[in-house]
């Protein structure tokens, strides 16, 4: 299949069964087909979709010595409370390890990977593709799942909000260090949504 050809996604994912523990294989498959459905009814590039879920955590299982080697080493900044929280280092080592060692280019790819964690303001459409697509994939069975992938597949807007309001609860829960990316993101989509409020009540 031609959508294949342009991420060797073949050897990709041979690449990732041998890297990654199964369980995290099969959620990266799982992400990968959710993001091509999300893209699909999106209008967003379907072979890149796919392709970015299937490396997204593709640093999550190296030592942390390593994912921090690589998180630091790029450009894609860190912000304080990523570099103090070790469970967010493999979205821009992730970012960065493909960036040196698949050649990808597209910046939207990579910042698709590199914001998975935290999200941030302004996301591309590819970006909030992932970031939901790792929320809802089919293996994922926490409470509220159904609900996200209810709202994943009416307005991606309305779930990134949702996402980000759990995952800041989630957070501050565990006395956890915030991102600014989160917190930006978080705001934006209110904002977001207020707009489109005022939009409705206009009309
Ligand atoms: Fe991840
Ligand atoms: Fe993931």
């Amino acid at each position: 299949m031609q959508i294949m050809q342009r991420y060797q996604v073949k050897d990709k994912i041979a690449f990732l069964e041998n890297r990654l523990s199964p369980k995290r294989f099969r959620h990266s498959c799982n992400v990968a087909r959710a993001a091509r459905q999300l893209a699909q009814k999106y209008g967003a590039d379907m072979e890149q979709a796919y392709f970015a879920g299937l490396v997204h955590d593709i640093c999550k299982e190296i030592p942390f010595e390593e994912q921090y080697q690589l998180m630091t080493a790029g450009t894609f900044h860190p912000d304080l409370a990523e570099l103090n929280s070790r469970k967010l280092w493999h979205g821009i080592a992730g970012a960065e390890f493909i960036r040196s060692e698949f050649a990808v280019e597209n910046e939207d790819i990579l910042n698709a990977v590199r914001f998975h964690t935290v999200g941030r303001a302004g996301m591309s459409l590819l970006e909030e593709i992932i970031y939901i697509a790792d929320m809802i994939s089919e293996e994922r069975d926490y409470k509220g799942v159904e609900k996200m992938r209810r709202l994943a597949q009416n307005d991606l807007q309305t779930a990134m909000l949702e996402a980000l309001k759990d995952a800041i609860a989630s957070v501050m829960k565990k006395k956890g260090l915030l991102s600014q990316n989160t917190i930006e993101a978080y705001n934006f989509y209110i904002l977001q949504a207020q707009e489109h409020k005022t939009d409705v009540i206009k009309k």
